[in-house]
């Protein structure tokens, strides 16, 4: 990819059963905070000529310097469901016929995130601020989202520090971005309606 970031919609439309999976995800055990606003899983796997192959294990690591919030530190993560894998699939299938990666060989991490927030709490979905991932690039992947406003994504330029991008991003909209170049953040989400609000994402890390 020879621009830093792009914005694109999914194909097909992310089917109501993997949205509702995400109902099953699991509480983040690595939050420092009593109100537990992250729920995740996470799955790897080897991307060889366009085809995925998933891999065991669940744990992950960045470096203090990219995570100044939870870095250096190996975090195992619950598993990826495979209903959720499947559209992870789809979504690598649509990334590929964008020619947005020309390696014929390239490691993949794949994380479903859900960010709650309530009446009295707000929900962190980058509780580090601005940084790097660590890897060459980032898709952000915009699954549901229910009774909040905020969660806007921000890109900005890593030697600049201008922002070159920001924007509430809307269900089935994919991010995808030069991780070495570009620093990226999501602002707090607030409840506006009911009891509890959400914003789900699927976020995906390519390296070669
Ligand atoms: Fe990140």
């Amino acid at each position: 990819m020879k621009k830093n970031f792009t914005i694109f919609k999914l194909k097909k439309k992310i089917a109501r059963a993997t949205l509702k999976k995400f109902n099953t995800l699991k509480n983040d055990k690595f939050l420092k905070s009593k109100w537990i606003f992250r729920k995740r899983s996470y799955a790897k796997a080897k991307i060889l000529k366009s085809k995925i192959i998933w891999l065991k294990g669940t744990s992950f690591f960045q470096s203090k310097k990219n995570n100044k919030y939870v870095g250096g530190l190996s975090r195992k993560f619950y598993p990826m469901n495979i209903q959720i894998k499947k559209c992870v699939e789809d979504i690598i299938f649509d990334i590929f016929e964008n020619n947005l990666i020309s390696s014929k060989k390239i490691f993949l991490g794949a994380h479903a995130i859900r960010i709650i927030c309530n009446n009295e709490n707000l929900g962190y979905p980058v509780p580090e601020g601005f940084h790097h991932d660590g890897f060459d690039y980032v898709s952000i992947i915009s699954v549901n989202k229910l009774g909040i406003n905020g969660g806007k994504s921000y890109l900005k330029n890593a030697k600049s520090k201008k922002i070159v991008f920001q924007k509430a991003m809307q269900k089935n909209e994919v991010l995808f971005f030069n991780d070495k170049r570009l620093m990226h953040y999501a602002s707090p989400i607030k409840l506006i309606k009911g009891k509890i609000g959400f914003r789900d994402v699927i976020v995906l890390t390519f390296h070669e």
